[in-house]
């Protein structure tokens, strides 16, 4: 289940990188372009004041620009936020939602990003949906169902499966310097293929399904190589273009 499927390698850039980080972009370019073609799709999800320049600088090449989170809301009176609609025309292609970051920053419940998931379909961006336990609920022996809970509540019904992207993130191994072990990566993914698979039927396994914590060049290997893994969402190893290129190749 949930082979065969071709990875997705992508890039959360956070609250870094100003109008010098572009640099990195187009050196990104430049390595996939001396690198002839690449088995994954590539995509970075720099801040919002960058969305429009870097998809720009990456129009006509294989980097696909995101987004790390919109409204439910196609406009009105919501000072400082930011519509799936205005993604779409900055020439973002996919957004990011539910970062555990943004659950935790902003009080994100799931019924909130399975909205702005809706939004983001209407307008024609593809959702990346992000689930995970903390450490304290993993403890527990709760991660499971926590991870439950989060795919039921914030996953909205796709009419296309490829569109179905989830991130299983475990909030522990986020900017910490710690993975969760291959067997713990394989454990979670296929509980979170099979939770798809009862979702949305066969579709679910059309879905693909990224880790997210802490992956880098040195491990990216493994983890992508593991099963119902299918891609990455990687933060601080995204911000150099020669870490993330080794990624992408690792894939
Ligand atoms: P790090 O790769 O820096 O641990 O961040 C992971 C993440 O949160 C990506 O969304």
């Amino acid at each position: 289940m949930g082979t065969g499927l071709r990875p997705l390698i992508a890039g959360n850039w956070k609250m870094n990188g100003a109008g010098a980080a572009l640099e990195q972009i187009a050196r990104l370019n430049t390595l996939l372009e001396e690198a002839g073609e690449v088995a994954a799709d590539v995509l970075l999800c720099p801040p919002a004041t960058l969305v429009h320049r870097a998809a720009n600088l990456a129009e006509g090449s294989v980097i696909a620009i995101g987004g790390q989170d919109c409204h439910a809301q196609a406009s009105g009176a919501h000072t400082g936020d930011i519509s799936a609609p205005m993604l779409v025309d900055a020439g973002a292609r996919y957004v990011i939602l539910g970062h555990s970051e943004r659950r935790t920053d902003h009080g994100e419940t799931s019924a909130a990003v399975r909205d702005k998931a809706v939004a983001a379909l209407v307008a024609g961006l593809t959702p990346i949906i992000c689930v995970g336990e903390t450490q304290a609920q993993r403890d527990a022996g709760a991660a499971n169902q926590v991870v439950a809970e989060q795919i039921a509540d914030s996953m909205p019904l796709y009419e296309d499966a490829s569109q179905t992207i989830v991130a299983y993130e475990p909030v522990w191994a986020i900017g910490t310097g710690k993975t969760a072990t291959a067997d713990d990566i394989a454990a979670m993914h296929t509980h979170i293929r099979d939770l798809l698979v009862k979702k949305y039927g066969s579709a679910g396994e059309q879905a693909r399904i990224l880790y997210g914590g802490s992956v880098k060049p040195s491990n990216a290997a493994e983890i992508l190589r593991t099963p119902n893994v299918n891609g990455a969402l990687v933060g601080g190893a995204s911000l150099l273009a020669d870490d993330f290129f080794s990624i992408i190749v690792a894939a």
